[in-house]
């Protein structure tokens, strides 16, 4: 089976690869096309994952290449996981939101948004031609706004499923914690794309959460670094990305006196760039353990697994709503367990979401109905409407204001500015 890479030139491509190496027997891969603008981290990157590959003794071949169409011609899927404008956009994301007191993230508020109208139009181009030539492949989204790219892309009737790696993340911490293996535990995920809970852990048919509340409520709150008694209120564990609502003010002071996390990031790219172009070097290095994407390999290959061979089992991803949370739009895409099978994704049923968060998730939704639709057409009184909607926003003059260097920082990537 032929996987194509978009983006294949990221320091990330190593962590993949090492998942299609451990996993080749779930998925039996022959070709892997890393897809990159940039000539030398295509090659680069190629070379890397060669080694990968010899050594552990896995047949598939690597190819590096630009053409889509060509590269797409007979894939099995096409994993999205580029970064238009690279780490210097995601830089800038980072930054000027906390000129007007918002939170400086590359997927939430502001920050999030600007990415999400740099990389719609250009991942729709990309699907498009692959379409053209691969009708039946499947397209997985990695590439964030996971929500927000996964939707742009069912909208236009693709074959697609939005990938995150926070439910398999939490999955597998479950499963050390308790000391099972990761296939026993179930979670009772919810929400959005980096907006989501676990409102239960299931192991062997039984909700464990509570007690976990009980016997390991720091790690928990150390984990997802909020407030025990947050979490006990809420009595649902917020992911991480939940800390930019909950502690907002907080999140901001603490960056407005920090490096930001792309300048970490470029820090460690610099480090894993000198890595992969070392001849000696064959496997995933450590360092690669220290970015967020951990099991993210194990995720993507588990998925298009099950959508190859039609397995049926369960796992955590983004998908079209179709009344699972009944009050969201069927057409909004929702981060939740589904059965996963030839036919794609069908959501489990999910049962009443507190209105906590349902509300927020509800607020957050808006945000995103109105960010597409800025991403598709353009407009600065569109990317006001969006911040406007935004609970982490809400208040006019701060949407005006981020509206502005919004719209100067990211000019070059927006057709319409
Ligand atoms: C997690 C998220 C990804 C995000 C990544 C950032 O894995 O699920 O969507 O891209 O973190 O990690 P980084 O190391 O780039 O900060
Ligand atoms: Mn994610």
């Amino acid at each position: 089976m032929k996987i194509v890479v978009v983006g294949g030139g990221s320091t990330y491509t190593p962590e993949l690869i090492d998942g299609f190496a451990r996993l080749r027997d779930t998925l039996e891969v022959t070709e892997i096309v890393l897809l990159d603008p940039d000539v030398q981290r295509r090659e680069l990157l190629a070379a890397m994952a060669d080694r990968m590959l010899d050594r552990a003794g896995h047949p598939a071949k690597v190819v590096p290449g630009d053409d889509v169409a060509a590269a797409a011609d007979g894939a099995t899927a096409v994993l999205f996981q580029l970064r238009v404008g690279g780490q210097a956009a995601r830089a800038r994301d980072e930054t000027w939101p906390l000129e007007c007191g918002c939170v400086g993230q590359e997927t939430t508020g502001a920050g999030g948004f600007a990415k999400a109208l740099r990389t719609v139009p250009v991942v729709l181009e990309l699907a498009e031609q692959i379409r053209a030539v691969a009708p039946e492949a499947w397209l997985v989204d990695f590439t964030n706004p996971v929500g927000i790219v996964t939707r742009a892309l069912l909208q236009e009737g693709h074959r697609a499923l939005g990938l995150c790696n926070v439910a398999i993340g939490f999955q597998r911490f479950f499963a050390e914690l308790l000391e099972v293996t990761p296939e026993r535990v179930s979670l009772g995920h919810v929400g959005l794309n980096h907006l989501t809970w676990e409102r239960s852990v299931h192991v062997d048919g039984r909700d464990v959460l509570p007690e976990l509340f009980s016997s390991d409520l720091d790690r928990l709150a150390a984990l997802v670094r909020q407030p025990r008694e947050l979490i006990t209120l809420l009595r649902a564990l917020p992911s991480y990305y939940l800390r930019y609502f909950y502690e907002h003010d907080v999140v901001v002071d603490e960056q407005r006196h920090a490096p930001s996390r792309a300048s970490e990031v470029a820090a460690m790219e610099r480090q894993l760039l000198e890595l992969y172009a070392d001849p000696s070097v064959d496997t995933k290095p450590a360092l690669l353990e220290q970015r967020g994407g951990a099991f993210y390999s194990e995720a993507a290959v588990a998925l298009v697994a099950s959508l190859v061979a039609d397995r049926g089992d369960v796992q955590v991803v983004n998908v079209r709503n179709d009344g699972t949370l009944p009050f969201l739009p069927d057409d909004m895409t929702i981060e939740v367990p589904a059965v996963i099978g030839a036919h794609g994704a069908r959501p489990l049923p999910v049962s009443p979401v507190e209105p906590g968060l349902a509300g927020l998730v509800a607020g957050v939704a808006g945000y995103e109905q109105l960010a597409l639709d800025a991403a598709l057409r353009g407009g600065r009184d569109r990317v006001v409407a969006a911040l406007l909607a935004h609970p982490l926003v809400g208040q006019w003059d701060v949407a005006n204001r981020l509206a502005d260097r919004l719209i100067a920082e990211n000019a070059a990537y927006l057709a319409w500015a």
